[in-house]
């Protein structure tokens, strides 16, 4: 069905979540104990009130992630949605991950609502840096400024152009798929609500139940997003005679 849409759509538009990663090694947020959030507390070490007044432990959490990613790389999945970009049967993927993984694996108009842990950047100057120093044990700027990940923190505003491009995106989407996300956070889950608005068809692929279900034409619970990913992909291909 899925692939059907992606071969008749005019704008397909993918929303990734954590869940497109975890399959790469890396956790995502709220699964039942290997959630990021169900180990750590998200308030004190991925919050601007950490930032502040808890910078050491800000730092050795993300010392932890930025370690994390290192080890992973893109999976299969990634691949897919990179080729069907490259195939025109996606325009955009809106990512609410900060791993990079979408443009390592070859895509390209990747919009980044949270940021990036691929990077750091100096409070005082701006000044960006591969995150890696961060493992180097390097947090200070030449300017002397605190270099701080390029993510999102909680109660920080989203980056203005990405929230727009993502706005923009829903609005135009006559096919919106969403892959590894619960639906939880604002305003990522806005998206699918605006694509429905605008006539779009909705797919949700994500191991548990989303609060967004009841929007959706088609939802895929219990089933790895790799697998399906592979499925619509050999459908595709079979199809299209490749
Ligand atoms: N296949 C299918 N679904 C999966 C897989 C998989 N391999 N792995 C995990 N999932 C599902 C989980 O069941 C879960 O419902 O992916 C979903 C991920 O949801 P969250 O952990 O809430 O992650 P996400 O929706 O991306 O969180 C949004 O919250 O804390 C913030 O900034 C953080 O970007 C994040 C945002």
């Amino acid at each position: 069905m899925i692939a059907s849409w992606l071969m008749s759509s005019r704008h397909a538009v993918v929303l990734t979540g954590a869940g497109m990663s975890t399959e790469s090694g890396l956790p995502d947020f709220r699964s039942e104990k290997t959630g990021l959030w169900t180990r750590f507390n998200p308030q004190q070490l991925a919050s601007t009130y950490a930032l502040e007044h808890h910078r050491q432990a800000f730092i050795e959490f993300y010392q932890y992630r930025i370690r994390t990613l290192q080890a992973c790389r893109p999976h299969e999945g990634h691949m897919i949605l990179a080729d069907w970009q490259r195939h025109g049967l996606i325009q955009e993927i809106v990512t609410q991950n900060v791993d990079g993984f979408h443009q390592q694996a070859g895509s390209h108009h990747v919009i980044e609502l949270h940021g990036s842990l691929r990077t750091v950047h100096c409070q005082r100057c701006g000044n960006t840096f591969n995150s890696i120093v961060y493992l180097e044990q390097r947090f200070t700027c030449e300017c002397g400024g605190f270099l701080r990940p390029s993510v999102v923190l909680f109660g920080e505003m989203l980056p203005e152009q990405a929230l727009e491009q993502a706005w923009q995106a829903a609005q135009t989407a006559d096919v919106l798929i969403v892959l590894g996300s619960s639906l939880q956070v604002s305003p990522a889950n806005q998206l699918p609500l605006i694509a429905k608005r605008n006539g779009a068809k909705i797919a949700i692929v994500n191991w548990e139940p989303t609060e967004l279900d009841g929007i959706a034409d088609v939802v895929i619970h219990k089933r790895k997003i790799g697998d399906v990913l592979r499925e619509i992909n050999k459908e595709w291909k079979a199809r299209d005679g490749r």
